[in-house]
């Protein structure tokens, strides 16, 4: 259990306690059998898998992922050790006596229920259902057409027995929001992660007059520092939209205590971390929860929890 002192910094997400509020997003160091090992090992709060695909993949051409000052651009392309393979070791990980959430993604519906159906029985806590990989060429978000997530999450919740989340992509418009709201309710979903990275974005540096991926002509999904208010705004807008009723993972941007707690603030009751984790690997658990328990101390609440979706507005 994560107390720091005082400061209780476990969280339930969907009805499963999670030992601590922070965990990896999925992408985030979480590939392989190795790296999802060390997760287990770590102080993160849940062991999330890299979204998997039918097929093995390799993923897009290298350079694809490039981190910078204030975040970071990748298209990875989804390379995974495809479904079979963590069917088997999910079992596996229970040892390490922490939720472990499942991200299942795919290229055409019957991808995505074909790999549910299995990853189901091989008893995650949850399952999060990518609907917002932005770096497959060729691939639109599908989180961006509700009529297809729509029909997605219907064939899925079907297989799925395990608390269902999806990982949604960011929304610029209160209308595009508000529509995926109804798409949520009618497909049975029981959580939410926002946000997956900032879809195709362009890095340039001018010192080499390029780009500095490879796949997509450089464009890529950001993260990091630089798309917290895009989170935010995100993990806000669904907090009001379904009056707090569904636990929300606030996942862009979380790089210290203080932007975690802004995200539990926004209506966040757990936070992801993904190009924090990258840039500074598996210790950065241990400082996010030192900071945001000595935070949450100096403001006086007890816990993450009693601060969650207080935001003051003017
Ligand atoms: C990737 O593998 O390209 C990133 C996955 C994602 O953003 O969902």
């Amino acid at each position: 259990m994560s107390r720091r002192g005082s400061i209780d910094l476990t969280t339930t997400v969907a009805g499963v306690r999670f030992p601590s509020c922070f965990m990896n997003a999925a992408g985030a160091r979480c590939v392989t059998r190795e790296e999802l090992e060390a997760l287990g090992r770590s102080r993160t709060g849940a062991i999330v898998t890299k979204s998997m695909t039918v097929e093995p993949r390799s993923g897009n051409p290298e350079p694809r992922y490039y981190g910078f000052p204030t975040g970071s651009i990748n298209s990875m392309g989804l390379p995974n050790l495809g479904y079979l393979a963590y069917a088997r070791i999910i079992p596996e990980l229970r040892k390490f006596g922490k939720p472990i959430i499942a991200s299942v993604a795919g290229f055409v519906e019957e991808d995505f229920v074909k790999i549910a159906r299995v990853i189901n029985e091989s008893r995650p806590d949850l399952i999060e259902v990518n609907l917002s990989c932005p770096n497959v060429p060729g691939e639109p978000q599908i989180g961006y057409d509700a009529q297809a997530s729509e029909r997605l999450l219907a064939k899925v919740r079907k297989v799925v027995s395990v608390p269902m989340g999806v990982k949604l992509p960011p929304y610029f418009d209160p209308a595009h929001q508000e529509k995926m709201v109804g798409v949520l309710e009618r497909g049975g979903v029981e959580f939410l992660s926002l946000i997956n990275s900032v879809g195709n974005g362009l890095v340039v540096d001018p010192d080499r007059e390029s780009v500095v991926i490879k796949p997509k002509g450089g464009f890529g999904g950001l993260g990091g520092s630089i798309i917290k208010p895009v989170a935010l705004a995100n993990v806000r807008a669904f907090w009001k939209l379904f009056g707090g009723r569904l636990p929300i993972i606030g996942t862009g941007g979380v790089c210290s205590g203080s932007d975690a707690f802004e995200h539990f603030l926004c209506g966040a009751t757990a936070v992801q971390v993904g190009t924090t984790l990258v840039e500074e690997g598996m210790g950065a658990f241990e400082r996010l929860e030192h900071e945001l328990a000595s935070l949450l101390e100096k403001k006086g609440y007890a816990s993450v929890l009693a601060c969650r979706g207080k935001l003051k507005e003017l």
